[in-house]
Formats: C-alpha cells, sequence, structure tokens
C-alpha cells in the first residue's frame, strides 16, 4: 500500500499541484482573472502539503503539527493584522522567512548526512557531486535572501537611517573579497571537506551569505526597496528550488523555478515603468537627495487651489471623467468614497474611468487592488496605454493622492530623476483637479510641475475627507 503511495499517488498529487499552480500563476497576470488564480494556487499549495505529509521520508508528525500551527498562526495574525500600506515590509519578511527555511533544510542535511551519520568522505562522497553543490547554493541564497530581506523590511519601516542608502567606504572591494568566500567555500564544502569539517565550512558559508545579502542590501535606498524586494522574492524562490534538489522533491524544484522567474520578471516589469536599469536600483543612489528637483527650482509659483464645492460644480457639467488614483488614495483608504463619487456621476450621464499607472502606489497591482475592495468594474480600469490617448477629450481629470506617475517633467526635463519613465498624461485633459494634503514631493522626492499649470487647481486635504466633501456637494447640487 506504502509503495504505491509513494509511487503513485504522490507523484500524481505533485503532477496536478504543479500543473495547478502554472495556471493559477496565469491567471493572476490579468486583473478580471486574478482572485481565481490565487484560489487556484492556494489549491495547489494545499495539494503540495498533502502530497508532501503522505511522503515516507516523513517519520514524525508531531513536530510538522507543531510546527503547522505555529506558522499558520503567525500568517494568519499577520494577514488580518497588516495594512495595505504594509504590504511590501511583510511581503519582504515572507521572502526571508523563504530563505531562513531552504537555508535551514540544507544545513539539517549536512548535519544528518556528513556529521550525525560519521561518514569520513567529503560532502560531494556522502551526498553525491552535484547534490552537495546544491545543498551549498540552496544555504547560500537562503541565507543572503535572510538578511537582505531583513535590512529590506527595516529600510521599508524607516527604522535604518531613515531608509537612506548607507554607502560603507570599499564596498565594492568588501563585495568582492566576500564573494570570492563564497566560491571557494561552495566548492572546498562539496569536494574537500570532511565530517565535522564540513559543518564548520556550512556554517561559515552561512556567515558569508548573512553578510553579502546585508551589504548588498544596505546600499540602496528605501525608494528602491519595492523594486529590491521583488529580486528578493525571486531568490527566494532560487533556493527553494535549490533544496527541491537536495531533497529530491520535484514540486519544489518547480514551484521554486516558478516564483524565481516570475520574481525577475516582475523586477524587470518595475524597472521598465520607472525607465530604470536593474543595475542602476542595485548600484543605488536614487531618493539618496530628495530635494533634487530636476532642472527647475523646488518652490512652487502660481498654484491654485480650491474647495470640495467649486470641484463638484465643474464635475457636475463634465461628461468625461478621468479618475487617477495614486499612493494617497491608499493611505487615505479612500476607495469606497470614489466608488460613491463616480456612482453619483455615472448617475448624472457622466463617463467615469479610472487611469492606471502600472507603479502607482507601492506595489505592483497596488491601485487594482484598492479598486477592486471598493467593487470598481474591471472594465472601467484602464492601463496606461490605452488611457493616454483620450486625456485630450477628456474634461476632468481628478488625481487622488498621486504625484510622480502624472509629472510632466518626465517627459521633458532630461535633468529630472524621473526624466523617461512613461507617466500618465492628465495635463492634455481639459481640466485637473490635484487631491493631496500639501505641495510636498512623492516617492521620487521632486517637484511637480503639474500643480503650477493653468488647467490644474489643486485640492488640500486628506484624499477621503475631500472626497465625501465631494459627495455631499454632488448630492445637494
Ligand atoms: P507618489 O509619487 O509617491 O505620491 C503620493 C502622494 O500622495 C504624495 O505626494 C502625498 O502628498 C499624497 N498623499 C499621501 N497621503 C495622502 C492622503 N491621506 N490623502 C491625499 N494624498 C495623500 O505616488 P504615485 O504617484 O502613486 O507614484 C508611485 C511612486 O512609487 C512612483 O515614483 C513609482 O516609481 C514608485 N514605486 C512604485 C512601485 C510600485 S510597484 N507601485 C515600486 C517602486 C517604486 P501629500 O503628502 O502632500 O499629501
Amino acid at each position: 500500500m506504502s509503495d504505491a503511495v509513494n509511487t503513485v499517488i504522490v507523484p500524481l498529487i505533485f503532477l496536478a499541484s504543479a500543473i495547478l499552480f502554472i495556471l493559477g500563476l496565469k491567471r493572476l497576470g490579468r486583473v478580471r482573472t486574478a482572485a481565481s488564480g490565487n484560489q487556484m494556487a492556494a489549491f495547489a499549495m494545499l495539494l503540495a502539503v498533502v502530497g508532501t505529509l503522505l511522503d515516507i521520508g516523513i517519520v514524525d508528525y508531531r513536530w510538522i503539527i507543531g510546527g503547522m500551527a505555529v506558522g499558520g498562526l503567525i500568517g494568519a495574525t499577520a494577514a488580518i493584522k497588516v495594512e495595505m500600506t504594509e504590504m511590501p515590509e511583510m511581503v519582504a519578511l515572507f521572502n526571508g522567512s523563504g530563505g531562513a527555511a531552504s537555508a535551514v533544510v540544507a544545513l539539517a542535511v549536512v548535519w544528518l548526512n556528513v556529521v550525525e551519520a560519521g561518514t569520513t568522505g567529503t560532502a560531494a562522497e556522502t551526498l553525491g557531486g552535484s547534490q552537495a553543490i546544491t545543498v551549498g547554493l540552496s544555504i547560500l541564497i537562503g541565507a543572503l535572501t535572510l538578511s537582505g530581506s531583513l535590512i529590506a523590511y527595516l529600510k521599508l519601516q524607516g527604522k535604518l537611517k531613515r531608509g537612506q542608502p548607507i554607502l560603507l567606504p570599499g564596498r565594492h572591494v568588501i563585495n568582492l573579497v566576500l564573494g570570492a568566500a563564497m566560491l571557494y567555500l561552495i566548492v572546498a564544502f562539496a569536494y574537500q571537506a570532511e565530517g565535522a569539517e564540513a559543518t564548520t565550512m556550512a556554517i561559515g558559508l552561512t556567515g558569508v551569505a548573512l553578510a553579502l545579502g546585508v551589504l548588498l542590501v544596505i546600499p540602496i535606498g528605501g525608494a528602491d526597496m519595492p523594486v529590491v524586494v521583488s529580486l528578493l522574492n525571486s531568490y527566494s524562490g532560487m533556493a527553494a528550488s535549490a533544496t527541491g534538489f537536495v531533497l529530491s522533491n520535484n514540486l519544489l524544484i518547480i514551484s521554486g523555478a516558478l516564483v524565481g522567474a516570475s520574481g525577475l520578471i516582475l523586477t524587470q516589469i518595475m524597472c521598465v515603468a520607472m525607465n530604470r536599469s536593474l543595475l542602476n536600483v542595485l548600484v543605488g543612489g536614487f531618493g539618496e537627495d530628495s530635494a533634487a528637483g530636476g532642472g527647475g527650482s523646488d518652490e512652487y509659483v502660481n498654484v491654485t487651489s480650491c474647495g470640495a464645492e467649486e470641484c463638484a460644480m465643474v464635475l457636475e457639467n463634465a461628461e468625461s471623467v478621468v479618475v487617477v488614483p495614486g499612493y494617497g488614495l491608499a493611505v487615505a483608504q479612500a476607495q469606497h468614497a470614489v466608488r460613491e463619487m463616480a456612482d453619483l456621476l455615472e448617475a448624472r450621464g457622466c463617463k467615469v474611468t479610472y487611469a492606471i499607472h502600472p507603479v502607482a502606489g507601492r506595489m505592483p497591482g497596488h491601485m487594482n487592488v484598492l479598486l477592486a475592495e471598493a467593487d470598481v468594474p474591471y472594465e472601467q480600469l484602464l492601463e496606461m496605454d490605452t488611457v493616454n490617448p483620450e486625456f485630450k477629450t477628456t474634461d476632468v481629470s481628478i488625481v487622488l493622492g498621486a504625484n510622480d506617475v502624472v509629472n510632466p517633467s518626465a517627459l521633458d526635463d532630461k535633468a529630472s530623476p524621473i526624466y523617461g519613465m512613461p507617466i500618465l498624461n492628465v495635463h492634455e485633459s481639459r481640466s485637473v483637479f490635484v487631491v493631496k494634503r500639501s505641495l510636498s514631493p512623492g516617492y521620487a522626492g521632486i517637484k511637480n510641475v503639474l500643480f503650477e499649470n493653468d488647467n490644474t487647481t489643486m485640492i488640500f486635504g486628506d484624499a477621503k475627507k475631500v472626497l465625501n466633501d465631494v459627495v455631499k456637494e454632488l448630492k445637494e447640487l
């Protein structure tokens, strides 16, 4: 019976799980299918857990049940308590846990097979050449992901030098030395070290990888952390994949590779949307000088502002309105208020759409998730390339807590740090309202020339409060 379970049933469960992971990932690529893709991937994970529990390798369920209870409790509490705006921090911590798990499994394999078994041969002779190398890689990538993710978490929280880049003198030389030490330790661990010596090498490799993770992430500014978190997510997948080879677990190899590849693709998408190369992000410096405002002065002149009443009067006469959500909308949690305003305008025959910039907010899909929470119909969410040609014929664009993604300096100010980043061309609409609390800069730390345009009117205040006031005025008109 147990033979049939291990030779037929477990591989079939793993196969079904792998297929569902791939299909789920594909569905996550589109807003309309994302929720079902998420459920599919969650079910695939359940299958993976059941398949693994049925595997003969398991000798004691007590530790597993204890681990699942503690892990499940921590995960559920974090998921319930975390604010939407703290999601990048949570993802950073989860990536770090994934990396730590891979490294710990690989260290346990070293301990059980090389040390406790009392073998006299090298890791390569005991574990097999390629497995010894994958154990080394699993320790290396896992530990590097752990320390890098913890630094990313501290930077996102502003607990480490307020998220500023920390540039150590001679850091490139230190990194090169650590890189060389890491290569030596992997090869030496696998092919030279025997017994207890192998453990010392594995622990040394862990130490070097932890130091490398810290040193690679501290020079990067808090502003670039979301890209780094995405890259670390990819690393955690690669570490899991390497651990799959260590444990001869095909499903872990496949799912780790999927996370590794999708994390890399996401990193690339984020870099393209910010018009930066990955190397430029990793070398650091962006957001270092928050006063860097491009070619012009940071002072604002000719800024016009108004209140909710005036805005409601203009909206009331508009035939087309484009809502532009940004990070501030998430901070204000104003998604339901936006929906209410849009419903009132639509009831008056106005066409309302939402312009979604790929890097609006602080994580991929941030605006989509936020608006989905308020049941905004998917077909009203227009991607940048679709909506940009429409601004010229739009009566009113209302920018809600967005800043960088509507900054025209990206189009024509070669001295601007965001020059070349594609933006939403709201400045082309007949009239623009910008709702934010002050003239403070956004994520890139630079002045926004949109605020000085003749067709722009600022409404200063918290997005939710302003929208509630606009809704009240619209109801009274
Ligand atoms: P930002 O440029 O960061 O601007 C957000 C604005 O929201 C701020 O200027 C702030 O102004 C305002 N705000 C904050 N709280 C508010 C509230 N309660 N009510 C109203 N307004 C509020 O946001 P964005 O336009 O969404 O651009 C995103 C930026 O993040 C881009 O530079 C992008 O490159 C970067 N980024 C995004 C990602 C992803 S994946 N989304 C990843 C990495 C980097 P006040 O303080 O004056 O209110």
